[in-house]
């Protein structure tokens, strides 16, 4: 079960964020909105929250997920694989400190986003991306072998990040998008093959009794209710527009 969550209120220059997308600027108010209503859905998942502030000097920064690996016993800070996102993992390590003794660091020229690190049961995936290089997923292999999980790396080709089309939501069961539906690492677990037109929406996820997906997708939400869990949606367009999802906007532990 998870504790708490790390969030970080999007900042004003938002819309200044990184993406390939193509669908047009965020709004800003639009955002703060939509953002403030995944705050509470979290709230109602039982997790205590954790606000950090915006921060101006970084237009990426409410996507905190990217600077931080955080499981029940030790967090990694990241060191992202951007030049303009360098820098938002200070305030989070300051954040960190206060619930974990054991907190490791990725170096350069190591470097790692969150979103390439996708944790099912004691085995981490990590994609290997225009974020995350070679040497940033040997140091962090290095610190997972320390505290005895396994790991897989898996090099990506179409998505931003390894959980832009793969979720885990437990019981062995996957959401997996495009180049991940077959791909061999995942052979054994249940695959819910997210179609083309959805694949934003592969990247959900579990919190505690509830799974999180991004609002308007009709054929993920059936096949993931038809296995019994109970869903939540959330709004998403200007988060969206960035290339952001929605495990992205939080750090949960
Ligand atoms: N806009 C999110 C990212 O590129 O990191």
């Amino acid at each position: 079960m998870f504790k708490r969550a790390i969030v970080r209120k999007p900042s004003k220059n938002f819309q200044d964020g990184i993406t390939k997308s193509n669908l047009g600027k965020p709004i800003y108010n639009k955002a703060l909105k939509q953002h403030s209503n995944y705050v509470k859905v979290l709230d109602n998942c039982g997790l205590e929250i954790i606000k950090l502030n915006a921060d101006d000097r970084f237009p990426d920064s409410t996507f905190v997920e990217d600077t931080a690996i955080v499981n029940e016993e030790f967090a990694i800070i990241t060191n992202i694989g951007t030049l303009s996102r360098k820098g938002e993992e200070v305030e989070i390590k300051q954040v960190l400190e206060m619930f974990y003794d054991n907190i490791e660091s990725i170096k350069k020229p190591g470097t790692v986003d969150g979103g390439d690190v996708l944790k099912v049961e004691n085995c981490y995936y990590i994609g290997l991306s225009k974020r995350t290089n070679k040497e940033g997923a040997r140091q962090l292999i290095e610190v997972l072998r320390k505290y005895g999980y396994s790991y897989v790396t898996i090099p990506l080709t179409n998505v931003l990040h390894l959980k832009s089309g793969v979720s885990y939501i437990g019981d062995n069961n996957l959401i997996a998008a495009g180049e991940f539906i077959d791909n061999l690492n995942f052979i054994g677990y249940n695959i819910i093959k997210v179609k083309e037109n959805e694949k934003y929406a592969a990247n959900s996820v579990k919190i505690n009794n509830y799974v999180l997906i991004p609002k308007g997708f009709e054929k993920l939400k059936e096949s993931i209710l038809s296995l019994g869990y109970k869903i939540i949606e959330i709004e998403m367009s200007e988060f969206r527009k960035l290339d952001g999802g929605l495990s992205c906007l939080s750090l949960r532990f």
